[in-house]
């Protein structure tokens, strides 16, 4: 889940790498280095563990030598830990070669015994890779032929990217199971895990293709099959705004995602709704005539996506009717599923990238199902696998913890269920309306639930010493305490747990003891009076226990007054839209609490954005 960066052109080559870097920590934060063939022809290293700041620190200390060729990583450990020498860079063993990787080699300790002689420095599988084109370019003395022979006999997941002194100017990248992209400049070129890698300099990229070979020089870009092949590239303008990926002014990008999601909301529904009914022209691709057959879905995601999955599949089968199953992809591929040809397979995911979705998504197709992806990220690999895409336009998400995509990615399956319901002929009109001038009022519904962040400030500061905190919600609201759950344990490393209010009396109750802080989401008592006075009930139960009751209501709602400790309240909604406000005051809560505890918000421990290992 490493972030890779490659520069040849006339630029400041460290600064180029360096902004880069930054773009990418989101994808891992344990160690950070660049390389940089200086004039000399020879390679300048200077590489870290920690943050991007230590590694900046010593570039301060020790500047790196300037040349126009360089490669930069920021990595998320997975062989050897997170120490100086084990970050990337990695040089072949007589200096030659530098090589940077994201991904997992599998077969590198055969590869390490095959290269007898060789002394390692580190502890990684990257290093006997920058080991064996080391040797192999000393055979060939050319850095394509050698990159591509070692390449095929690479098992595993990895983006590579490598530079040789021979060859000053040009550099080499692979992918297999791992995203590339190439930012197209006028006298120079980019390479990087995302577009964020090089969104500063240029708009104009290219997404590899899998298992292609990328060369690029200042002048000249090519892509090739591992044969050397020629494979077709096409362009695409990067919608991103640089600026979108910066904080802004916020303290961290988490408050700053947060505080986006009314346009999250608003550009995710834009240009979809014709004549006051949604229609959602990606889903042309798949043909009305399949659509209207389609038995079942099946949602596969990981995290926060499979939340915003389990939020979307009540507007699913409430809309269009069809039954709806949330799977964890990574447990999907492990099962021997009973689908047909109307089984329909939506992926969710931020990144695009998450390893474990796109093996169930690469795993549904082998079974000859169609597939559609939810995707924040423009050419992506999970959307450019699939049949259909249904971006959101969140923008880029750079907090570890997913908030304005989950947002987006609910409203998104809202957006499909509107859609396929109207398609299949089972949705009546006035309900498609109505929903639609629901999903229009929602940006300034969620603009009201996000000024709640200072009520949530104060209720954090209070309970900056809490162990745990339990979350309980029913219907739509269940898989938002899970959300809201998740979002605590991994920002605050606090134990949380979600579950569904009427699941309590069946066990978790025993956890409940004097002063356990419990988040209730209150559905609204003029949609929903049965579940209202059920969840009241609850509190009840709980608040006789002695827990303290952090209670999130409509505006208006005074029954539960008696029996919370705390109200927080959010604008009225229907039934399948307070999800996307109830979620705010638990993505602020974890924020803060965070904060309180002087954690980093953004780049939690352990964790990376971007999950491209299985
Ligand atoms: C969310 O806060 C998490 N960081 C994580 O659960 C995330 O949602 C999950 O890894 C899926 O990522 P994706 O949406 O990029 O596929």
């Amino acid at each position: 889940m490493c972030g890779i960066v490659g520069y040849v052109g006339p630029n400041s080559t460290s600064e180029v790498l360096i902004a880069g870097l930054a773009r990418l920590e989101y994808r891992g934060y344990d160690s950070a280095g660049i390389a940089i063939l200086d004039s000399e022809h020879e390679i300048d290293v200077r590489k870290r563990s920690g943050k991007l700041k230590e590694l900046r620190e010593l570039l301060k200390d020790s500047p790196i030598k300037q040349g126009n060729t360089g490669i930069g990583h920021t990595r998320w450990a997975t062989h050897g830990g997170p120490t100086d020498e084990n970050a990337h860079p990695h040089l072949s063993e007589d200096g030659s070669v530098a090589l940077i990787h994201n991904g997992i080699i599998e077969n590198f300790a055969e590869l390490r015994e095959e290269l007898a002689g060789a002394e390692f420095k580190s502890d990684t599988d990257t290093e006997v890779v920058a080991v064996l084109l080391g040797r192999e370019l000393a055979q060939t003395g050319d850095l394509e032929t050698a990159f591509r022979n070692i390449v095929k006999r690479l098992h595993g997941t990895f983006t590579l990217l490598a530079f040789a002194t021979a060859e000053p100017g040009k550099i080499v990248a692979a992918r297999h199971h791992s995203p590339l992209v190439i930012g197209l400049g006028e006298g120079e070129n980019f390479l990087g895990s995302d577009v964020a890698a090089f969104v500063e300099y240029t708009r104009r990229a290219i997404a590899v293709e899998e298992d292609s070979i990328a060369v690029i020089t200042p002048d000249s870009v090519q892509v090739t099959d591992f044969d050397g092949n020629t494979v077709a590239t096409e362009e695409f303008a990067v919608a991103w705004d640089p600026a979108a990926a910066d904080k802004g002014g916020w303290p961290s990008f988490m408050a700053k995602e947060i505080s986006e999601q009314p346009e999250a909301v608003a550009n995710t529904v834009r240009g979809r709704i014709k004549d006051g009914l949604v229609e959602i022209p990606e889903l042309a691709a798949l043909g009305d005539d399949y659509l209207q057959n389609i038995n079942r879905i099946i949602v596969l995601a990981c995290g926060t996506a499979a939340y915003a999955g389990q939020v979307g599949r009540y507007a699913i089968e409430k809309w269009a009717r069809v039954p709806v199953e949330i799977e964890l992809s990574h447990e999907f591929r492990y099962r021997d599923p009973i689908v047909d040809e109307n089984t329909l397979v939506i992926s969710i995911s931020q990144s695009g990238e998450t390893m474990d979705t796109f093996l169930a998504v690469s795993y549904a197709k082998e079974l000859g199902l169609k597939t559609v992806s939810v995707c924040n990220t423009q050419a992506a690999t999970i959307p450019r696998e699939s049949d259909a895409a249904i971006y959101t336009h969140a923008g880029p998400e750079v907090a570890v913890a997913s908030t304005k995509a989950f947002m987006a990615q609910v409203v998104a399956l809202q957006l499909f269920a509107l859609h396929l319901g109207r398609v299949r002929g089972v949705l009546a009109d006035s309900d498609h309306r109505r929903a639609v001038t629901q999903l229009e009022a929602l940006p300034d519904k969620v603009q009201q639930a996000v000024e709640s962040q200072e009520q949530i400030q104060q209720l954090a500061h209070w309970m900056a010493d809490t162990r745990s905190v339990l979350f309980l919600g029913r219907h739509v609201g269940f898989p938002v305490a899970l959300e809201g759950a998740l979002k605590l344990k991994e920002i605050a490393y606090i134990h949380a747990e979600g579950f569904a209010a009427g699941e309590l009396k069946h066990g978790p109750i025993a956890l409940i003891d004097h002063g356990q802080p419990v988040f209730v989401l209150v559905p609204s008592p003029r949609t929903s009076p049965t579940m209202h006075s059920k969840v009241v009930s609850n509190i009840q139960e709980i608040r006789s226990r002695g827990a303290r009751v952090i209670a999130i209501v409509e505006t208006g709602d005074t029954a539960v007054l008696p029996y919370a400790d705390e109200v927080i309240r959010v604008p009225l909604a229907d039934p399948l839209f307070e999800p996307l406000l109830h979620i705010i005051p638990m993505q602020w809560f974890a924020l803060e609490l965070s904060t309180a505890k002087g954690l980093d918000v953004d780049q939690p421990r352990n964790l990376a954005k971007s999950v491209t290992v299985e």
